[in-house]
């Protein structure tokens, strides 16, 4: 079995599943109680965020545990809308944002706030022109990934930051789920990041696992209100087995990163080299984009027929983004840039982890080899 759809979810570690499973036998306590099996969980779960800050770069104070990267961009962009509202309704984001950020956008738009959608490229990369055109007095919110999940374009996030330091009271917000681990991200107190989504699950973590960082003086209003766990700001008993877990798949994910990365990006070259050899090929992604993402289209083909090619051969992959691959609608993040539908309709991703191997590519490539001999009298 190949499993290429490494941006949709990873396998679990067996380490962080061993510490998921040994967390939930013998410290099974809630952190609020005031028994003892009640610290002992608490003490888990602040050595878990301690961790995750440290790894981060950043204060324990500013790590609020989530259940999910939506969770993290629902969070973000509704709570600065609620805190913020007094002061301005007006968002800026991309047109090429994951559901969860587009969603919440267009939710606060029925609520009346106004959004601004930036354009992309041919490349579906952002132009920081076009982001200081968009702000405006009234601007409460900038929302941009750092890397996209369908195509792996990264976005300027530094350059949007040093934008937006003489814009100080605007919260500048990065979806960084397909990011960590990948591109640098700089969160330290000098960036001007405010807030950043991840989600464990995206590097060997459980599923229902994220993270939300909040820079410290930053004030978002909670969508949870309940019983004042995470300082009041997002209540509900914490998972605390699950967060461990987490803070453990980080670690590994930081651990050899820049071998890592440079291993994915060698296989990712090796990949998109190889399929530009065909003439029906149209290639979504670029070199200087995230290293474990190839989005690519065999024309006249449509993606979920490649995709159920592949699964008979054991091989794993996706039609863009897991989330739309079912709702049968082709990519937005393609449409916004300027790929025309008939195109669009039959693009798929490859995504890696650190574990892919040159060896799967390699069959990877065989199989794909037999599908365009059979595809590619199809007009
Ligand atoms: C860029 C991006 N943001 C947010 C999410 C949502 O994360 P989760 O699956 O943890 O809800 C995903 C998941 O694919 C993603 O790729």
């Amino acid at each position: 079995m190949i499993y290429f759809d490494n941006s949709a979810t990873t396998q679990v570690d067996d380490s962080v599943l061993e510490t998921f499973m040994k967390v939930s036998q013998k410290m099974n306590g809630n952190p609020s109680s005031l028994h003892q099996l009640g610290d002992m969980a608490d003490g888990l779960l602040q050595q878990s965020r301690k961790q995750v800050a440290s790894i981060m770069g950043v204060q324990e104070s500013e790590i609020f545990f989530t259940s999910s990267g939506t969770e993290g961009d629902n969070w973000a962009i509704k709570g600065t809308a609620i805190e913020k509202m007094r002061y301005g309704k007006h968002l800026i984001t991309t047109t090429i944002e994951h559901p969860a950020v587009k969603e919440s956008m267009l939710q606060l738009e029925q609520l009346g706030f106004e959004v601004t959608y930036l354009p992309v490229n041919a490349e579906g990369v952002i132009s920081i022109s076009d982001v200081k055109a968009a702000i405006r007095p009234d601007t409460i919110l900038v929302s941009i990934m750092a890397v996209n999940n369908e195509v792996g374009s990264i976005q300027p996030i530094e350059e949007v930051g040093e934008v937006l330091r003489d814009y100080p009271t605007i919260h500048f917000h990065v979806d960084a789920v397909q990011a960590v681990g990948k591109v640098p991200l700089n969160l330290s107190a000098t960036s001007r990041i405010d807030l950043a989504t991840f989600s464990g699950h995206k590097f060997h973590g459980l599923k229902g696992t994220g993270f939300l960082y909040i820079k410290r003086g930053r004030v978002i209003a909670p969508l949870l209100s309940g019983g004042g766990q995470e300082k009041g700001r997002r209540s509900g008993t914490e998972n605390v087995a699950g967060i461990a877990a987490m803070a453990r798949a980080l670690r590994l994910l930081f651990d050899q990163k820049e071998q890592k990365i440079a291993h994915q990006k060698h296989i990712r070259d090796y990949l998109m080299d190889e399929l530009a050899n065909y003439s029906k090929v149209h290639i979504f992604s670029a070199k200087q984009g995230a290293p474990h993402i190839v989005c690519f289209a065999l024309g006249g083909i449509r993606g979920e027929v490649s995709v159920h090619a592949f699964e008979k051969e054991a091989i794993f992959i996706s039609t863009t983004s897991a989330c739309s691959s079912r709702s049968k609608t082709s990519s937005s993040t393609l449409a916004a840039m300027n790929v025309p539908s008939k195109i669009a309709t039959g693009a798929v991703r490859v995504s890696l982890t650190d574990t892919s191997t040159l060896e799967e590519a390699k069959q990877f490539l065989n199989s794909f080899a037999k599908l365009y001999e059979n595809f590619k009298d199809i007009k």
